[in-house]
């Protein structure tokens, strides 16, 4: 594997993988052969990621609370799967589609449309099996823990903004922006996620022969009824990492080796309390074809507004930094209040410009209720 050749020839002492796919192709098997260390699951545990179906079975055995559903080879079955369910319907197809396989569909017709797209081959491999489930209403948050297979240590509660639009409308993106709050769960929700969520779902895994190692990122819906689990991913989500790495004090770096060499009972992670937020700045077209080499400015005048500026989608193009991807930046800031951090992002953010950049004006509005 050519990551591993890379590895060997740097002499890279600790690797950790960012992006799903790698892990899902069974990048950490390859390190571990040859004793390299490595952060993140084995390709059996990345299944959590890699297919609805396994995740949606693991947590039907782990007694995990989630959306009810039904999985699907055939339009026939599909169809009589429809039946059981109201509307709006969530149609997912099994595989990694680069968050294009989740589809919300509000009517029959909607949901018989994306069932044959899916099972037609729109998306590949990914769409030949579905879950269809049961839709959750309520709020979005994400929790991500890290864990050896034996430790758990959870980070703090953020919420991702998907939608490119302010007020949740338009398209979905891969997040817009996501701000990082203790106050987003209360104490007794947060127990549920630890022990009726987390803690069920690497036990089962456990069971199973296939301990998950790594990052586990739990995608929730606090209902009427409690925390309910949407998904699973595999990895530090995304950009979700920017403002809970912001609070983390202490080095994430010992904490990555510890976990990689099976100690992370020997460290803990201390938080800064204080509430954290990033807005993503996005390029001209994004999340359709986006355009690239658009010229970027106000990186000092951003930093000097007190923002860390997290570059996703640049380049170097001579002395010139330019876009080069669709989610360009990652501007995170901190404050005393969330309102504080709010201003103080979008203050530092607004030095930013580039042409055609899109940004949300509401990132962290929703958690403002909670002070
Ligand atoms: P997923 O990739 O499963 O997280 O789905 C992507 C997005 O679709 C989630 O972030 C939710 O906004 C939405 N979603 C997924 N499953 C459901 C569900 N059962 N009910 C309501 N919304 C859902
Ligand atoms: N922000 C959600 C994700 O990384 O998938």
């Amino acid at each position: 594997m050519e990551y591993l050749a890379l590895a060997k020839s740097l002499a890279v002492d600790l690797t950790v993988v960012g992006p799903e796919a790698p892990l899902v192709d069974g990048i950490v098997d390859a390190f571990l052969a040859e004793n390299k260390l490595i952060v993140g699951p084995t390709a059996a545990a990345a299944q959590m990621e890699g297919s609805k179906s396994f995740s949606k079975q693991v947590m039907a055995e782990g007694g995990v609370p989630t959306a009810r559903f039904v999985e699907v080879f055939t339009s026939d079955d599909a169809l009589a799967a429809l039946a059981q369910f109201t509307y709006p319907v969530v149609i997912k197809a099994d595989g990694l589609a680069a968050g294009k396989g989740v589809v919300i569909a509000q009517t029959h017709p909607e949901a018989i449309e994306t069932i044959q797209q899916f099972l037609g081959g729109s998306l590949g491999e990914a769409g030949k099996k579905l879950v269809i489930e049961e839709f959750l209403t309520g709020e979005e948050v994400s929790f991500i823990v890290l864990t050896d297979g034996k430790s758990v240590l959870p980070t703090e509660p953020a919420q991702d903004h998907k939608t490119i639009f302010d007020g949740d409308l338009g398209p979905n993106t891969g997040g817009m922006g996501a701000y990082c709050d203790s106050r987003i769960l209360t104490a007794d929700q947060r127990a549920v996620v630890i022990n009726k969520i987390i803690q069920p779902t690497l036990d089962v895994l456990r069971h199973r022969g296939t301990p998950f190692s790594g990052f586990l990122f739990a995608g929730l819906m606090i209902t009427s009824e409690g925390p309910k689990t949407l998904e699973f991913n595999c990895r530090f989500g995304d950009p979700e990492t920017q403002p809970i790495l912001f609070r983390m004090e202490g080095d994430l770096g010992e904490v990555l080796l510890a976990l990689a060499q099976q100690r992370l009972h020997e460290v803990k992670l201390a938080w800064n309390p204080d509430p954290s937020i990033c807005v993503v700045l996005a390029a001209h077209g994004y999340p359709a074809k986006v355009r690239t080499g658009d010229v970027i400015t106000g990186f000092d005048l951003a930093e000097a507004a007190g923002a860390k500026v997290f570059h996703a989608g640049t380049k170097q193009s001579g002395v010139q930094i330019v876009t080069a991807g669709g989610r360009v930046l990652g501007v995170t800031t901190g404050g005393s209040t969330l309102q504080a951090a709010v201003d103080q992002c979008y203050k530092a953010a607004d030095h930013m410009h580039f042409d055609g950049m899109q940004m949300r004006r509401d990132i962290g509005q929703k958690g403002l209720k909670r002070w």
